[in-house]
């Protein structure tokens, strides 16, 4: 479907590829996080080849989940939330293409290289430098297109969205650039810059804050124009998101260090970052609080509407997850949930109760808009949806938390010699039925995402382009 390329409307064409994109690298990534699940449960998964080894598959889901699918949730969805609260279109047309194409380059690039077993070894970062450079111009122009948008709006004031979707953009440059700084010794090779704890501090700062700002700031982005616009109603406080918002970001990005609890890095700084994420459960809360009483007067409308109680129902897996997080950060906590599968589990509280649930209901809000519908081709499937996904987080999650704490009790169990209880192999039988659970609970909510991609294609199939244009014609007036 082509737009009018016209001033006066805005670039829906980029944010339609972003969306569409979200499901596919969506499908990719779950299903693929289905298979790794199962291959610990069956190693004759792993088919005895390098590249379908759990080693290399697993940084491969990481990478489809949170940037490609993660990825083009936030692009398209800010801009689309930035035209639209600026009432004015994108800066540049060719620049917002180029951030499509760019990106979907740097995936592929993914696909291909990290099966391969060419990885930096940073979590989260394991792409090496040609990728890496790729994916910095592609920010950087993301950047420009974004904050481009911003300074030639129509509207006096900024809305409390796109601070948040500025600050994961500008944040997430800051920490990919760094933490990618490093010595190329051949095309697919590179070492880093830093040496030793230094290298582990700078990772985990990387690390931490790329939960803190991809994940959580970019889809606090999302839920403040989705929430409110989905309930039709303003958001409870204006003044609690601005608190929320600075309170946020002064705080995240000291809390790194609970990664490194008891290793090499210095004491002091293990403690900052302990104490830094204790409080840090302050703004989180605030910000849910936020999301969740701008239902005031509203409630009702979970009862009919599934789009609604997937952006409710993440807010509540957010508030979950960062009153676990703060919790884990605490050092005696985190001598028992540290490497086993509670953090895996709180991991996916946070990404598919979160950031999957809320990315899957901006998704459903925008669809019909972007192809001139006035809903879903089917609002069953979205509450069918909804439930396979609720479920299977849960499944997910429960079973994670049950399969770290028997793994951290049994670790640490001692006979009154001093020898351990339990050999290791005997804490991974105890754990086989919960990947069984786990994995069950990954197709639950894999399968969620087959009905959402069927639910979009007849969506778009049944466009109508003339109202399609006509929705995205830019009218500027007071509200939005
Ligand atoms: C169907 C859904 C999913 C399934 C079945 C699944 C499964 C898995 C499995 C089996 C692992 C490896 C765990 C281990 O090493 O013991 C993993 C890791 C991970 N997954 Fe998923 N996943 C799913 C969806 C997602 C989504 C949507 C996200 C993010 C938005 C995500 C983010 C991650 C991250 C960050 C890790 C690494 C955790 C760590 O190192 O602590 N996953 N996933
Ligand atoms: C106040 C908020 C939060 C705090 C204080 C927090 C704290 C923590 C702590 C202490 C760990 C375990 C570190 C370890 O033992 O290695 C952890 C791991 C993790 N958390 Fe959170 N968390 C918060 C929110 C979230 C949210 C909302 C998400 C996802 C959207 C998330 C994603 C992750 C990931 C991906 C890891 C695993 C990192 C790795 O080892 O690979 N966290 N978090």
């Amino acid at each position: 479907m082509s737009t009018a390329i016209s001033p006066t409307a805005y670039n829906y064409k980029v944010v339609r590829q972003f969306a569409i994109m979200t499901v596919v690298w969506g499908i990719l990534g779950m299903g693929l996080g289905v298979f790794i699940a199962s291959q610990l449960v069956w190693p004759q998964l792993n088919l005895d080849l390098p590249w379908t080894s759990f080693g290399r598959l697993r940084p491969l889901h990481t990478n489809l989940v949170i940037f490609a699918f993660g990825g083009c949730a936030l692009f398209g969805t800010s801009y689309y939330v930035v035209q639209r609260t600026c009432q004015t279109r994108l800066i540049s047309d060719s620049m917002a293409a180029f951030t499509f194409w760019g990106w979907q380059a740097v995936i592929l690039g993914a696909l291909i290289t990290l099966p391969m077993g060419y990885t930096t070894t940073k979590e989260y970062a394991e792409l090496e430098w040609p990728l890496a450079i790729l994916l910095a111009i592609v920010w950087v122009t993301y950047g420009l297109v974004f904050f481009g948008t911003i300074v030639k709006r129509k509207t006096k004031h900024i809305y409390v969205g796109n601070w948040f979707y500025g600050a994961f953009i500008v944040v997430t440059a800051m920490l990919h650039i760094v933490n990618h700084i490093s010595l190329p010794v051949s095309l697919f090779k590179s070492y880093s810059a830093y040496a030793g704890a230094t290298d582990a501090m700078i990772q985990w700062w990387y690390g931490h804050n790329a939960v803190g700002f991809f994940l959580t700031t970019g889809f606090l982005g999302m839920m403040y124009y989705f929430v409110p616009k989905q309930a039709e109603r303003p958001i409870y406080s204006y003044r609690l998101s601005i608190v929320h918002f600075w309170a946020l970001i002064t705080l995240y990005i000291w809390a790194g260090p609970h990664h490194l609890h008891y290793t090499a890095l210095p004491d002091w700084a293990q403690s900052l970052g302990m104490v830094m994420s204790i409080i840090l459960l302050a703004p989180s809360w605030g910000g849910m609080i936020n999301g969740m009483m701008t239902l005031s007067g509203a409630w009702h409308k979970l009862r009919t509407d599934p789009i609604l109680r997937f952006l409710v129902v993440s807010l509540a897996f957010y508030g979950m997850s960062t009153f676990e997080g703060p919790m884990m950060a605490i050092k005696t906590v985190n001598s028992l949930s540290h490497y086993t599968d509670w953090t895996i589990g709180h991991v996916h509280a946070g990404a598919l109760g979160w950031v999957a649930m809320i990315s899957i209901g901006a998704v459903y809000h925008m669809i019909p808009k972007l192809y001139g519908r006035e809903q879903m081709h089917s609002i069953s499937l979205i509450n069918a949806h909804f439930w396979l996904a609720t479920i299977g987080t849960v499944l997910y999650i429960a079973s994670m938390w049950v399969n770290g704490i028997t793994q951290g009790l049994m670790w640490r169990a001692i006979n009154d010699d001093g020898t351990l209880t339990y050999s290791f192999v005997e804490a991974l039988q105890a754990s086989h039925p919960g990947y069984i659970v786990r994995a069950l609970g990954g197709a639950f909510f894999a399968s969620g995402m087959l009905l959402m991609a069927y639910n979009v294609f007849r969506t778009v199939r049944a466009a109508n382009p003339a109202q399609a244009e006509e929705a995205a014609k830019i009218v500027v007036v007071g509200a939005h």
